[in-house]
């Protein structure tokens, strides 16, 4: 489908999966507060209980904000969660958000540690759950400040 996003509704999405609710959910529109707004709350009324919401270039050095805005919405949707993120770190391939509703976290969780055990930066990412969310990377290793005296 090819459409502004931000003029779709949730019944235009479910159209084209025979009205089943999305298990996946990609987002990677304007990066600007009003669509990714607009996205957010399109995908999240487009995705079953264990659906995923994926946003892709937040952390951007190019789109700061965009952060702001994903934490401004989960403050109003408070049944998501970010369960991992997803460190990338490269200035064209950036940081993405996982996000699934809040009983599906820990199942997230446990798959990526088992999926991914050596992508794994140990201290994880504090969204100030009781639990900390998962961050992979390519090469999860902590600093030695050490080495730097
Ligand atoms: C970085 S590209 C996404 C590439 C895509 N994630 C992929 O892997 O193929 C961003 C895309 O978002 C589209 N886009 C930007 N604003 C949009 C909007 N308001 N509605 C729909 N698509 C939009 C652009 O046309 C562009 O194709």
């Amino acid at each position: 489908m090819q459409a502004q996003s931000h003029e779709l509704s949730p019944k235009d999405i479910l159209s084209y999966s025979n009205g089943k609710k999305v298990r996946f959910f990609h987002v990677d529109g304007e990066h600007t507060p009003e669509f990714l707004t607009s996205d957010l709350k399109l995908a999240t009324a487009c995705i079953d209980a264990r659906g995923v919401i994926c946003l892709d270039d937040m952390l951007h050095a190019g789109y700061p904000t965009l952060a702001v805005t994903v934490h401004e919405f989960l403050a109003t949707e408070p049944s998501l969660r970010v369960f991992c993120i997803i460190d990338r770190e490269d200035i064209s391939a950036q940081t993405k958000y996982m996000i699934c509703r809040e009983p599906m976290f820990d199942f997230y969780i446990d798959q990526l540690l088992r999926a991914f055990p050596h992508n794994i930066w140990p201290l994880g990412a504090d969204f100030r759950y009781e639990k900390k969310a998962l961050v992979l990377a390519r090469d999860p290793q902590l600093p030695n400040f050490d080495d730097l005296l």
